[in-house]
């Protein structure tokens, strides 16, 4: 044991990567690697609860763990790991399910929304999905999850059932806090600067992808949607202007006002046409290295083996805990 405390987070290889995700998530899991001992996991199980093209589930499999290498993730610090190759996730998730109230799912304002989206497909993973997030947090004895806004309801089921089975049996699992970035940002549609970033989005134009090539993050920076007022302005009635200026800012470190000030006389297009250098310059050496984990599956390999021998050591023996106290008969 490190003594250090423990960090849980994972993406679903439901979809390409974007500069939301980056910004908003993964680079900060990077910098909190010295501090904790942190698993990041590539959460499979969650991501077929929309339907996925069996071959397409397992290449984005490999992209996201590749993503996660490209963007600092450094496997002899953290553990990186697919969930389906941790069966105790859906072990604890049976269990934890029982101590479960429909009413508390029913709650879920995601599953609210899915359900609205997703009226031929509304199966009963969609529903019993936070349970299984629930069980990925609290299999490590996670002390903190860095989430995003439209997490948080997921995490506190996850507090919840932690001390449910506390309190029904005896001190089990840790409570996880939730870890809210200082520097974490909400990267906005480049198309629909009122919705957040996101890779299934209808229009491609809305989102970056880490892999977009030069041209194509060119493009979509020039072509993002912004307004008449034509002033370099850090406001509510720019919403467009305002994402642009959160991206430069967080790719550059660079102060919001100072950026204003440098294109407080120019236009638009010269502030786009800077930005997108400031995004190219970024993310081609991430890319870059992305396309050399994919092209090197064996190495690929050699980290998810050993990342789930590592995650399985620990959720092994907590499930063990859990079942034992549960009172099911050990073998
Ligand atoms: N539900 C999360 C999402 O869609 C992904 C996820 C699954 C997760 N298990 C997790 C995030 C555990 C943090 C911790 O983004």
């Amino acid at each position: 044991m490190s003594g250090k405390e423990v960090i849980f987070s994972g993406v679903q290889p439901s979809g390409d990567l974007t500069l939301g995700n980056y910004l908003g998530a993964i680079r900060n899991w990077v910098d909190l690697q010295d501090e904790y001992d942190c698993y990041y996991c590539v959460v499979d199980l969650h991501s077929i609860t929309v339907p996925q093209e069996p071959k397409d589930l397992r290449r984005r499999t490999l992209e996201v763990m590749s993503l996660y290498m490209a963007c600092g993730i450094d496997p002899k610090k953290s553990t990186i790991f697919i969930q389906s190759h941790v069966p105790e996730h859906v072990e604890l998730s049976w269990v934890l399910s029982t101590m479960t109230y429909l009413g508390e799912l029913n709650r879920m304002t995601q599953f609210k929304d899915k359900t609205k989206k997703n009226e031929k497909n509304l199966n009963a993973g969609l529903f019993t999905y936070p349970v299984l997030m629930a069980s990925d947090i609290l299999l490590y004895n996670t002390n903190a999850v860095p989430v995003g806004d439209d997490q948080k309801q997921h995490l506190e089921l996850a507090r919840d059932l932690a001390d449910r089975f506390n309190n029904r049996y005896s001190n089990t699992f840790q409570v996880p806090e939730p870890l809210i970035s200082k520097v974490g940002a909400r990267i906005m549609d480049l198309q629909d600067p009122e919705k957040k970033m996101s890779k299934s989005a209808e229009n491609e134009n809305g989102y970056i992808l880490l892999k977009d090539d030069p041209d194509t993050i060119r493009r979509k920076v020039k072509r993002s949607i912004t307004d008449s007022i034509n002033k370099v302005k850090y406001s509510d009635d720019q919403p467009g202007i305002k994402n642009l200026l959160t991206i430069y800012s967080k790719l550059t470190g660079e102060e919001i006002k100072d950026i204003e000030k440098r294109y407080t006389d120019k236009g638009y297009g010269e502030f786009k046409s800077d930005l997108a250098e400031v995004i190219v310059n970024h993310l081609s050496p991430i890319r870059e290295k992305y396309l050399e984990y994919m092209n090197d599956k064996d190495y690929l390999k050699e980290v998810y083996n050993e990342g789930c021998e590592k995650a399985s050591k620990v959720a092994r023996k907590t499930l063990r805990k859990v079942y034992k106290k549960t009172g099911f008969m050990a073998r």
